[in-house]
């Protein structure tokens, strides 16, 4: 895949689910059989990078969310005003077609996600993701996330770094 023209876009009813495959049942389930519904009740937003025919090479979901102020590490919490949490958008799911893993895609998503989060209007504090295992955590950690103190699977970027 040519990581120029690739795009990211919205999932759509003609998209090709059933075949998708990352390694993970519970991801291929999800977007199987779950994403729709999650879509339709307005909890998840879920956006593909299409190949060949409608085939999915890879997605993610975001969603709002919010932390506690108190769980992020103290030198974060000192920068911020004293809410009781910070508003956050929270990465559900990221998952590359184990035909397309390692050519960059599953990086080229996180950014997408980190500038659509980053340039709406809605502010938000960070971009955060739970991390299946320490495997996926260390993707994020490579890509500049950093994890909670009381939670090393639970990661955040915050956006005022970018900037
Ligand atoms: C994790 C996943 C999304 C990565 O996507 P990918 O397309 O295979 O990864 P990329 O080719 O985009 O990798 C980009 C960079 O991340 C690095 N990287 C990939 N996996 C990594 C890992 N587990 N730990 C550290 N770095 C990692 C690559 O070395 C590469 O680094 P570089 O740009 O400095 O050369 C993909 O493998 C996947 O879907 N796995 C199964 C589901 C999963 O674990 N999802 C994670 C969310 S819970």
């Amino acid at each position: 895949m040519n990581k120029a023209l690739f795009a990211v876009t919205p999932l759509m009813a003609e998209h090709d689910r059933p075949f998708f495959r990352s390694g993970y049942d519970s991801l291929d389930r999800y977007l199987r059989e779950q994403v729709s519904q999650d879509i339709r009740r307005r909890v998840a937003a879920c956006f593909v990078v299409i190949e060949n025919e409608n085939r999915i090479a890879g997605y993610y979901t975001l969603a709002s969310a919010s932390m506690p102020l108190i769980a992020l590490p103290p030198e974060k919490q000192k920068k911020l005003p004293r809410y009781p949490a910070v508003p956050t958008v929270r990465m559900g799911r990221l998952a590359v077609d184990q035909g397309f893993q390692g050519k960059g895609l599953g990086a080229a998503l996180l950014a997408n996600a980190i500038s659509r989060t980053a340039r709406s209007e809605i502010a938000s504090y960070a971009l955060t993701v739970d991390a299946k295992n320490e495997h996926a955590a260390s993707f994020y950690q490579h890509h500049g996330f950093m994890p909670l103190p009381s939670n090393p699977l639970i990661l955040f970027l915050p956006f005022a770094f970018l900037k």
